[in-house]
C-alpha cells in the first residue's frame, strides 16, 4: 500500500507546525518507505526564502523532534531534493496560479497525474480565503485526488463551526475535507479500538453492569508558553474538552462498528455525542469545575501566574483548567459517570483514561486481608508512559493471606522494540491514502461543539471571582477533587 504520487502543499510552512511536526512526520513516512515514488512539498510563507534555506529551516525541525533522531546526511539529501518554497501572498490569487503551474511542472517531470494534498497550517481566519482560492485558481483533480486538511481550532463555537463547514463544503466535498484531531492519530489512542474489538473479553463487561465509572484525564505541566494571544481567547474547554477530550470518550463509549469504513466508524463515534446528555444550569454549578492557574512551580523552578503571562489580559477570565462529569444517555452507559480534565501547569503530564469496574459483591476475606483493597481498573495509559493495565487483586506471597493491588501490563516500551510512529505521521499517511478514519467529520466537531456550548456561555457571562484559584504546579482547583468526592471517587493518577 503505497499512496499515489503527491504533491503536498503546505500554507504555513514557516509556522511553528509545519517546522515542529509536519517535517519531522514527512520525513519518517520517507525513512520507513512511506512516501509515494514521487512527490513534491512545497512550503508557503510571506518571509522570503530560497528553497535551499527552506530546507535548512526544515533539517533544524527534523533534527530537534523527529522520531529518528538527528537526519543522516544521504537520505536527508535526497529527501530534501523533494521540497520546495514559494513566497506567498494568502490574499493574492497570483500566488494560487504559481501553485497550480508548479503543479504541472511536476506532474509533466513525472509523466504522472498528482494527487494534491492542501495542508492550512495556518491561523485560522485565513481559511475561508485559502479555500476559496484554491478553488478558483489551482487545479482540482477531481473528488479522489485533491484533499483539503484543515487544522484546528475548527471554529470558535458552534455557530463559527458551522459556517465554517458550510463554507468548506460549498467549495469542497466532505470526502476531501480531512480535520485533524491530532490526538485520534497516537498509537495508544488507535490501540483503544483494537482492544475493545479485537478481544472478547471485554464486550460482556463493558457496560453500566460492570462498570463503576471512567475518567479521562489529560494533564500538562507547559502552560501556555507563548501562545497566550490565541489560548486567552480559547481557554480549556475549546482548545482540549471539545476536541481531544471528548474523541477519547467516544472511543471509550461508542458501539462495535460494523467494519472499519471511515464513516461507519464515525458514525459510531458522532453517536455518543448525540447521546451525551446537556448540562443544564445546575449542571453547570455541580458537575462543571473551571480554573485558572497562578504564580507557582514546575520541577523547581519558578513560573508566573497565566494572567502574567506574555499577551494575556492580566484581569483575564479564561479557565487552564477544566474538570466535568459527563452522562451517555444510552442502554450501554446509563448512569455511568464520566470525568473529564484537563489543565495546564499542572503537577505532571499524563494522558490516562481510567475504567474502574464495579465492586465485587461481596467479599470473603476479612477486613484485615483487604487493608488495600482496590477495585479492578483497566488504565490505557496515552503519554508518557505508552501502556495498558488491568488492576487485579491477588495474594501476597506469604503464610497469611493478605491481598494487594497488582497490574498486569502490557507496555508498549517492553513489548515492541523502537519508538512508535508519531500521531503526524499516521494522519499524513491516511491523508495521502484518502482514509478518513481518524479525521473529524463536519457533524462530530458540531455536536462536540454543541455539547459544550451552554457551558462555555455560562463561563463567559459569569466572571470567575476565584481567579487565580490553583498554583502552578499543584493538581489544580481543590472543587475538582471535590467533584469526583462527592460520588465517592478519586482523580487516579499513575505511580
Ligand atoms: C493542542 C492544544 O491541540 O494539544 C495544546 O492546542 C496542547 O494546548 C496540545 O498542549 C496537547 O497535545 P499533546 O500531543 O502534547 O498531548
Amino acid at each position: 500500500l503505497k499512496p499515489n504520487p503527491t504533491v503536498f502543499i503546505i500554507f504555513g510552512g514557516t509556522g511553528d507546525l509545519a517546522w515542529r511536526k509536519l517535517a519531522p512526520a514527512l520525513y519518517n513516512l520517507y525513512l520507513d518507505g512511506w512516501m509515494p515514488d514521487h512527490f513534491s512539498i512545497v512550503g508557503t510563507g510571506r518571509t522570503k526564502l530560497t528553497d535551499e534555506e527552506f530546507r535548512e529551516k526544515l533539517l533544524e525541525g527534523i533534527n530537534l523532534f523527529s522520531r529518528s533522531g538527528k537526519a543522516e546526511k544521504e537520505q536527508w539529501e535526497t529527501f530534501s531534493q523533494n521540497i520546495y518554497y514559494q513566497v506567498s501572498d494568502l490574499k493574492n490569487a497570483a500566488t494560487y496560479r504559481e501553485l497550480g503551474s508548479r503543479i504541472k511542472t511536476y506532474e509533466t517531470a513525472w509523466d504522472q497525474k498528482a494527487d494534491l494534498i492542501y495542508y492550512l497550517a495556518v491561523s485560522p481566519n485565513f481559511f475561508p480565503i485559502i479555500a476559496e482560492n484554491i478553488a478558483k485558481n489551482c487545479p482540482k483533480e477531481g473528488l479522489d485526488r485533491t484533499r483539503i486538511v484543515i487544522e484546528k481550532p475548527f471554529g470558535h463555537d458552534l455557530d463559527s463551526a458551522r459556517a465554517l463547514n458550510a463554507q468548506l463544503q460549498g467549495i469542497f466535498d466532505e470526502k476531501q475535507i480531512y480535520r485533524i484531531d491530532h490526538y485520534l492519530g497516537k498509537e495508544t489512542v488507535q490501540n483503544i479500538m483494537a482492544f475493545r474489538f479485537a478481544n472478547s473479553l471485554l464486550e460482556p463487561i463493558w457496560n453500566r453492569n460492570y462498570i463503576d465509572h471512567v475518567q479521562i484525564s489529560v494533564t500538562e505541566q507547559l502552560g501556555v508558553e507563548d501562545r497566550g494571544g490565541y489560548y486567552d481567547g480559547a481557554g480549556a474547554l475549546r482548545d482540549m474538552i471539545q476536541n481531544h477530550l471528548l474523541q477519547l470518550l467516544c472511543l471509550i463509549a461508542m458501539e462495535p462498528p460494523v467494519n472499519l469504513d471511515a464513516d461507519e466508524v464515525r458514525n459510531r463515534r458522532v453517536d455518543v455525542l448525540r447521546s451525551m446528555r446537556r448540562f443544564s444550569p445546575d449542571d453547570i454549578r455541580f458537575s462543571a469545575v473551571r480554573g485558572q492557574y497562578g504564580h507557582g512551580w514546575i520541577e523547581g523552578k519558578e513560573v508566573p501566574g497565566y494572567r502574567d503571562e506574555p499577551e494575556v489580559d492580566p484581569t483575564s477570565n479564561t479557565e487552564t483548567f477544566a474538570a466535568l462529569k459527563f452522562f451517555v444517555d444510552n442502554w450501554r452507559w446509563q448512569g455511568v459517570p464520566f470525568y473529564l480534565r484537563t489543565g495546564k501547569h499542572l503537577s505532571q503530564s499524563a494522558s490516562v483514561i481510567s475504567i474502574q469496574f464495579k465492586n465485587i459483591p461481596h467479599s470473603i476475606f476479612p477486613p484485615e486481608a483487604a487493608e488495600n483493597w482496590q477495585q479492578n481498573r483497566l488504565v490505557f495509559s496515552i503519554q508518557p508512559e505508552m501502556s495498558i493495565r488491568l488492576q487485579m487483586q491477588a495474594k501476597r506471597p506469604g503464610l497469611d493471606m493478605t491481598l494487594n493491588p497488582v497490574d498486569l501490563v502490557f507496555d508498549y516500551s517492553g513489548t515492541y522494540p523502537g519508538k512508535p510512529p508519531e500521531a503526524y505521521e499516521t494522519l499524513l499517511l491516511d491523508t495521502m491514502l484518502g482514509d478518513q478514519t481518524l479525521f473529524m467529520r463536519s457533524d462530530q466537531v458540531e455536536a462536540a461543539w454543541d455539547l459544550i456550548m451552554p457551558i462555555l456561555h455560562a463561563w463567559e457571562n459569569k466572571k470567575s471571582l476565584s481567579f487565580p484559584n490553583y498554583p502552578a504546579g499543584s493538581w489544580g482547583p481543590e472543587n475538582a477533587e471535590a467533584l469526583i468526592a462527592q460520588d465517592g471517587f478519586h482523580w487516579f493518577t499513575l505511580p
